[in-house]
This record gives C-alpha cells, sequence and structure tokens, in this order.
C-alpha cells in the first residue's frame, strides 16, 4: 500500500500530468483537498472509489483516512492545488508518514503562478529586469511569517514577486511594495487561473485597488513587477547571432569547436 500525493495543477482539469492522471485512475481511495481540487481530475477516479474531500477534515481525521486505507491494503491518492512543494501541508503529512512507516510517492503539479503567467501570455523574468521570482504571502489567522520574509525585504530585491493568499490584504501590500517599486511599477491580479471563470486585472502599483475594488474572491494571484507587460528590455545573449556557445560554435576556433556532446 502506497500513498500518492498528487500536484492536481491549478483548476482547469486537462493542466494534471499525465503520471498523476494514470494513479489517480489506479487508486481504490482519493483524497483531495478542498473547492481548489477541479472535478474534471476527480472523474479519473476508478469506478466505485472512496472519494473524501479532506477540507473539513483535522491531520487526524485525514491521517485515520489512510491508516484505514492501509488496513485494507488499499492504495491512496492524494491531491492538493497546484504543486506540492508550496502551501500543501504536504511536509507534515509526510512526516506523519514516514513515523508510521507507510510508504509515499511524490508526484508534482502546474502551479497557480505558472498558470497565473500562462494567462497574462506573460515571461516573469526579463533580462536584467527581472532575473529573480518571489513566491510568497503575507501573514494570515493561521500562519505567522518568519521575521525577514517581509514584502519590504523581498521588494528591496526588485524581483518579480508572486504573491498567494493575499488579496485580503491588497491595501497593505500595495503600501509595502510602492516605495521600492514606484506607484508606476505594474501588477496583475488574476483570479482561478486557468478555470472557466478566470479573471485578470492589470494595473499599476498606484491604481490596482481602485480596480479591485469589492473582488475579494480568494483564489487569486497578485503579480507584481517591472518585468510585468514590459516591452522595453534586451534580448537574450542566449539566442543572439554571434553569441559563441556549445550547442552553436561561432568560429573555427571557438573554444566549443569539439564539445557538442
Ligand atoms: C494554499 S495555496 C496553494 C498553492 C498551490 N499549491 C500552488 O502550487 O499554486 C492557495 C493560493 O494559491 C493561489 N492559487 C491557487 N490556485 C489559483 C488559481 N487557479 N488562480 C490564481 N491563484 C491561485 C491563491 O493565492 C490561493 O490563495
Amino acid at each position: 500500500m502506497t500513498v500518492h500525493f498528487i500536484g492536481a495543477g491549478p483548476g482547469a482539469a486537462d493542466l494534471l500530468t499525465l503520471r498523476g492522471r494514470d494513479l489517480i485512475a489506479a487508486c481504490p481511495v482519493c483524497l483531495y483537498a478542498g473547492s481548489l481540487v477541479p472535478e474534471g481530475v476527480l472523474a479519473h477516479c476508478p469506478k466505485g472509489a472512496r472519494i473524501v474531500n479532506t477540507a473539513p477534515l483535522s491531520l487526524d481525521q485525514i491521517m485515520a483516512e489512510i491508516v484505514d486505507a492501509q488496513a485494507q491494503g488499499l492504495d491512496v491518492a492524494r491531491l492538493h492545488s497546484g504543486d506540492l512543494s508550496i502551501w500543501s501541508a504536504l511536509g507534515e503529512q509526510l512526516r506523519r508518514l514516514r513515523a508510521l512507516d507507510i510508504p509515499y510517492t511524490v508526484t508534482p503539479g502546474v502551479p497557480a503562478f505558472a498558470a497565473a503567467a500562462a494567462a497574462l501570455g506573460a515571461e516573469l523574468t526579463l533580462p536584467e529586469l527581472a532575473q529573480s521570482l518571489v513566491l510568497t504571502r503575507t501573514p494570515g489567522r493561521a500562519s505567522r511569517m518568519p521575521e525577514n520574509e517581509s514584502l519590504t525585504n523581498f521588494a528591496a530585491t526588485g524581483a518579480t514577486l508572486a504573491i498567494h493568499l493575499s488579496i485580503q490584504n491588497l491595501e497593505q501590500v500595495v503600501a509595502d511594495l510602492t516605495s521600492h517599486y514606484g506607484a508606476e511599477c505594474p501588477v496583475a491580479v488574476v483570479w482561478r487561473a486557468s478555470w472557466p471563470d478566470q479573471r485578470i486585472i492589470r494595473a499599476t502599483l498606484g491604481t490596482i485597488q481602485g480596480e479591485v475594488a469589492g473582488s475579494m474572491e480568494r483564489t487569486a494571484l497578485i503579480l507584481v513587477g517591472h518585468a510585468l507587460g514590459a516591452e522595453a528590455f534586451v534580448e537574450s545573449a542566449l539566442y543572439a547571432p554571434d553569441y559563441d556557445r556549445r550547442f552553436r560554435p561561432q568560429s573555427a576556433d571557438s573554444i566549443y569547436k569539439d564539445s557538442r556532446e
């Protein structure tokens, strides 16, 4: 018996890996994390599978489901939205499974920030404008932030920010970021990226609050940074016609001439 943790993607049912789909189809038990896992993904469960929404369950109750499945020798598909490496409660579940000696696998999924960037048609790292992406959040009722992980600290780098779980803190986000990025800095809010009711607002740090007013649906990502919507950026050297590189040696005496392996 094995528990298969599977990233169920950002919303669209077809943004699921083939490995994830096949594992779901092979597991007679499916535990899925609440409203963010689309029904289309659950449709891959085999006929007669036990399908449990874990949103109203405590960690102890979730573990009880897994221990029950283990007693019956049934594999479990454990679904979380997006990818499992960020804000999925994967860490605490794996720790419990290790303590109980229950085997598990982890299959990645498409994270929400990638779906939001795709919806915007944007690359979040542009040459010389932004070469880092910070995946972060602001404090919530159940989650304090480590002291040094403040938005102002991240803002000091000028990196592109993908701010999760924070649309309700938009006023504070704008206050923290404006002195570093400037009021003209582009911002995009993407609600429910890749779902049929996806919604996008593009604005600036100076105007975003007025634009968003009242749209407090929580499944939203706030993306901030000068790379968003920029047209004035240099092309990457990698594809420049005269750039000497291993896969495209530029002259007979290139140091890469004989190293195409
Ligand atoms: C608990 S976190 C889960 C993140 C997820 N593990 C991932 O890989 O993206 C939930 C937050 O992710 C963001 N989120 C998740 N799905 C989203 C979507 N389809 N569109 C926009 N934001 C989304 C929102 O900020 C939401 O509050």
